[in-house]
């Protein structure tokens, strides 16, 4: 029997203001009394971390960033680093999401260095793997989410494997109104599952959160949490109304 904890994980991306964010998780907070079998995690932009540190304190609500850098302190100027995050509260922090792998270049090594920087000081990665429409359309799904998950995973031996969250995130899904079937997702979570098996053995495998991303909205969640290997959500456009997110916060599968 798995133990996995469904998440419910908010990207904001670059959206929100510091008064906007704390109104967002007041709000929240206000309508959840508890939750019991599955947690929410926040991911607003970097200079809302701070003011949402003391907000997030009920047991289900977690903080996390979007991105960091892998060094822990240095002349990187405009980087910010795992320990800062740690500082302000941050138990999660997502790691190469498709538009920083679009817009910044990111590689997996660099997304490698990241995820064994978070690691070190105790903040969970939720690593973003997913394949473009052409790599879909090439049948090469399999093949791209292998080689993302190999080079992101690079070195991390199957304890710290444990504390990651993987997410799937298919490219052509994020933020286009186009979402994954739930069977299609399934069937690619089912695959990242049992590569991880191959990784490292099948009880860690079996722990793995592995989140779907990519155009969730409050009418498709019941049924992409319904599927075996579908162990929560990373929502985008969704999360940014307290209404539309509740509704997803509250699936029923
Ligand atoms: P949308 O939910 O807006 O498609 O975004 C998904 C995403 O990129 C979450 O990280």
């Amino acid at each position: 029997m798995s133990t996995r904890i469904a998440c419910i994980a908010a990207n904001w991306k670059m959206y929100k203001t510091v008064d906007e964010a704390v109104e967002f998780v007041k709000r929240l907070t206000e309508k959840i009394d508890t939750l019991e079998d599955r947690e929410v995690v926040i991911a607003p932009p970097f200079t809302a971390l701070y003011p949402l540190k003391d907000l997030v304190s009920p047991s289900w609500l977690s903080l996390s960033a979007q991105n960091c850098f892998w060094e822990e302190k240095g002349a990187y100027t405009g980087e910010i680093s795992p320990v800062m995050l740690k500082d302000v509260g941050c138990s999660y922090t997502i790691v190469g999401h498709s538009e920083r792998r679009q817009y910044f270049g990111e590689k997996n090594e660099d997304i490698n260095k990241k995820l064994k920087a978070l690691i070190k000081v105790g903040i969970r990665p939720i690593f973003c793997v997913g394949e473009r429409l052409e790599e879909r359309e090439a049948g090469k799904t399999f093949e791209v989410i292998k080689s993302q998950i190999d080079g992101g995973l690079d070195g991390l031996d199957s304890v710290d494997v444990a504390k990651v969250v993987i997410a799937y995130e298919p490219v052509w899904a994020i933020g286009t109104g186009k979402t994954a079937s739930p069977q299609q997702a399934q069937e690619v979570h089912a695959f990242i599952r049992e590569h991880l098996a191959m990784l490292t053995n099948k009880s860690v495998a079996n722990e793995i959160r592995i989140l779907y991303g990519g155009s969730v909205k409050p009418n498709n969640a019941d049924s992409l949490m319904s599927e075996n290997d579908i162990d929560g959500a990373l929502v985008g456009g969704a999360s940014l109304e307290v209404d539309s997110f509740l509704r997803i916060v509250r699936f029923e599968a």
